[in-house]
């Protein structure tokens, strides 16, 4: 079972989230256990006070280290410890695929201004961002990354769903889907998805999603070169 660890000033943001839809019944099914901190827990003083000034001036605040430090010495075996960050290396389904075969995995999610460099330097493995944007907190990133890992693990989806075929797991777009009626507002369903024949349907769906590849994103095209 893989368990995830998140650290967060918010806990309350995963609460809807983890128990429902796939997430949920990875839960239920005993293939993943959440396990959600409230940094605010690891500290001392009578304000339980997470923040600080920035060394140095300038606005905002900064989270301090110790709580970060304290809350993943108190979860024991942590995996990897990845700090949510703008400035960390793109999250990427290579990821999500080698936390999906571990065994634990760390999440700390940061806010406001900042988080001190020394949870990037001294606690977390790696600094991870979900894009080239800023966010008001990892909380949503966190999301993002558990999700991702979630759904690769065997059996968190169902027997119809795969995630063989979307995007990314084999390095190409997924091709396009379409359901009933075959034809809507003018638009209509490709005559080959309709024409039942299995193997002219599966070179089709895999030249859409060469196409796809090739004209929306140049750099996986170019790595499946490689
Ligand atoms: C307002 S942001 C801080 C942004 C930071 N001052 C910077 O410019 O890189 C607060 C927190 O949101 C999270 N965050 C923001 N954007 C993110 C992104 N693109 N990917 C992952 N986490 C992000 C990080 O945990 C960050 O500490």
């Amino acid at each position: 079972m893989l368990t995830i660890n998140v650290v967060t000033l918010f806990p309350e943001v995963f609460e809807g989230p983890l128990r429902v839809s796939i997430l949920g019944r990875a839960a239920e099914r005993g293939l993943v256990r959440y396990r959600v901190v409230q940094l605010r827990d690891y500290t001392h003083d009578r304000h339980k006070t997470v923040d600080d000034s920035p060394y140095g001036g300038g606005a905002g605040m900064v989270l301090k280290p110790e709580p970060f430090f304290e809350a993943v010495d108190s979860l024991g075996a942590v995996g990897p410890v990845v700090l949510l960050s703008a400035r960390g290396r793109r999250f990427g389904h290579d990821d999500a695929v080698r936390f999906s075969l571990g065994s634990r995995l760390t999440l700390l999610c940061g806010h406001y201004k900042d988080v001190d460099q020394r949870v990037a330097d001294g606690l977390a493995t790696e600094e991870l961002s979900v894009g080239d944007f800023v966010l008001s907190g990892g909380e949503p990133a966190a999301l993002c990354v558990l999700d991702a890992v979630v759904r690769l693990l065997p059996g968190a989806l169902g027997d119809h769903e795969s995630a063989s075929g979307d995007s990314h797991y084999d390095g190409l777009l997924s091709p396009p889907s379409y359901t009933r009626p075959p034809e809507y507002r003018g638009l209509a369903v490709p005559e080959i998805l309709r024409s039942g024949d299995h193997a002219r349907i599966e070179a089709w769906r895999l030249a859409e999603a060469e196409r796809l590849t090739r004209e929306r994103r140049p750099d996986l095209w170019a790595k499946r070169d490689d």
